[in-house]
């Protein structure tokens, strides 16, 4: 395992996926872990870059104790300037804050015609890479040599004289230094010596057996489902590991996509033999939805209703194996349910060890906090290491099918988010067919998998339109496509023409009520990705 020590950078939670895409299993730690509290040693540490200066008041700083364990260490940006520090090197603020391209030229050991330090070994004299810093390294550590420099950074890459150390002042983690995961390779593989058994096959035997031993022979777990991909292949997994114990809800909120609620009781309960019940309470939803426009109004209507419904089918689930244990054998005592299922990811998990406290950013849609109190439910989270390409590689081996595994994601809140006014049975209808004909077009452009998202949004406003010779005064729908990698910032996709106009003249032409459709060309920023 590497141990990757957060120093707060954007790119920190990059480092960890490169790892894990060289099969290594690496794990993100605020950088003020204490080492002594370590449960594991890791084969190497990699310092990651950060928005601080080393010299600030406030900086963050690693735990000497990192540099007395025997093990590779990595500085990268920050990291190695925090590393430089430490060893009392000095470090200084560029005449010109670096961020963009640069080229690293690779120094020869002791004047050797090709040998060059292993973290560069066979990479070629001169490596692309991308900078982003306002300090450098304005003088060497003592027992440090250059292995590595650029026109303007005469340190851009150290190593120890005689110590696994190693500092890059670029960062190799992204995508803009092409040759940088074959740098973290040579570490974490070279260097390191790390074994690359990181692989989903392992994660699946490894998971399954934990949550056996978690469970015990007879806890039992619940567990929403929404018909996406984390919570359809946590349940899966469940079911795997303690079968007929794992109970999967689904609620139908009443704002879900066409056929839904349908589709998804096929898959996991029919195909894939996931204990699931799916509860109809569409009616309730949409009776606490009546009226309400306030998109933040809507969305704690559905959150809590959601609640609401969740924890009465819980109990029910409760009262009906108390009822069978009374009948069965005392020796067939059921367990009682003790666990809820958590579809966390990885991404999460991260959001809430920043060394600068948890984050306020995390959404609340994320729990199901109401439930937890009054039940004393323990949180299981099988998929809290995975990154969500991770997740799709374990539906696939798990044999989930591919449109699942693939399926864009869609909000907790559903529809009500995308009828911009009122929510009504007959307002989602519309919307539904929208939608459903928009991403079967989509999809039989092939195009499904190059966009991030893609959804119609009905908008609250009526047009005039022509049909045969009557005038129309209908609604107006709004197809919403975008390219995004992490849903912070975003930018709509480029639609072929044919395909716009196809979908244009399906949707006016078989959703009665709609004679107009318009697309969204915004990107987030300004723009958000939803309308609500
Ligand atoms: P925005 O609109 O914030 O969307 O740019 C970014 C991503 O978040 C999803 N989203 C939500 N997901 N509950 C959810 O579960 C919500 O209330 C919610 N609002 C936005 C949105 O679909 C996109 O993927």
């Amino acid at each position: 395992t590497i141990l990757i020590l957060d120093f707060g950078s954007q790119y920190s939670h990059l480092i960890t996926r490169r790892c894990r895409e060289l099969n290594v299993y690496a794990e993100l730690m605020p950088c003020t872990q204490r080492i002594k509290d370590l449960r594991w040693k890791p084969k190497g540490i990699i310092l990651s870059g950060s928005p601080y200066s080393v010299y600030d008041s406030d900086a963050p700083h690693v735990d000497p104790e990192v540099f007395e364990m025997d093990v590779p260490v990595l500085g990268i940006c920050y990291g190695l300037q925090e590393m430089a520090w430490k060893m009392e090197g000095k470090v200084a603020q560029c005449d010109h804050r670096e961020y963009g391209f640069a080229k690293v030229q690779v120094s020869k050991i002791n004047g050797s015609n090709s040998s060059v330090d292993a973290l560069f070994d066979g990479l070629g004299e001169e490596m692309e890479v991308w900078m982003s810093h306002g300090d450098q390294l304005s003088e060497l550590p003592a027992n440090f040599h250059i292995i590595g420099r650029t026109k303007t950074a005469p340190y851009a890459a150290i190593a120890h004289n005689s110590k696994p150390f190693y500092g890059i002042q670029f960062h190799p983690e992204v995508s803009h230094s092409p040759r940088g995961k074959e740098v973290i390779g040579r570490f974490v593989l070279n260097i390191c010596g790390c074994r690359t058994n990181w692989t989903m096959e392992e994660f699946i035997g490894k998971e399954i057996a934990r949550i056996r031993e978690v469970c015990g022979p007879k806890g039992r777990v619940i567990g929403a489902v929404s018909g996406g991909v984390d919570s359809s292949v946590a349940a899966k997994l469940m079911h795997e590991a303690i079968g007929e114990r794992f109970h999967a809800i689904m609620v139908d909120n009443g704002v879900l996509r066409l056929n839904e609620a349908q589709q998804v009781n096929e898959m996991l309960n029919k195909d894939l033999g996931v204990n699931l019940t799916v509860v109809d309470a569409s009616e309730l939803f949409l009776s606490r939805l009546a009226g309400v426009e306030d998109p933040e109004q809507k969305r704690k209507i559905i959150g809590n209703t959601f609640i609401n419904v969740f924890e009465e089918q819980a109990t029910k689930i409760e009262a009906e194996a108390e009822k069978e244990e009374e009948l069965a054998a005392s020796t067939e005592k059921k367990g009682k349910i003790e666990w809820l299922l958590q579809g966390t990811l990885y991404p999460d998990v991260i959001e809430s060890i920043s060394f600068k406290g948890p984050s306020a950013t995390i959404k609340t849609h994320h729990n199901v906090g109401g439930l937890l109190k009054d039940m004393k439910l323990k949180l299981i989270e099988p998929l809290r290491e995975l990154f969500k390409d991770e997740v799709r590689a374990l539906g696939r081996l798990l044999g989930i099918p591919e449109p699942l595994v693939q399926r864009h994601p869609f909000p907790g809140p559903g529809l009500a988010i995308r009828i911009l006014g009122p929510v009504t049975r007959e307002q989602v209808k519309i919307l539904q067919q929208a939608d459903n004909i928009y991403i079967e077009e989509i999809r039989n452009a092939g195009l499904y998998n190059q966009i991030s998202q893609a959804f119609a949004v009905l908008l609250p406003i009526k047009a005039v339109g022509v049909m045969g010779d009557k005038r129309t005064y209908e609604q107006v729908i709004a197809l919403r496509a975008v390219q995004s990698e992490d849903f912070m910032t975003a930018d709509w996709f480029v639609f072929p023409a044919d395909v716009l106009r196809r979908i244009s003249s399906r949707i006016t032409n078989e959703v009665a009520g709609i004679n107009r459709v318009t697309y969204d060309i915004s990107s987030k920023p300004p723009a958000t990705v939803e309308w609500l």
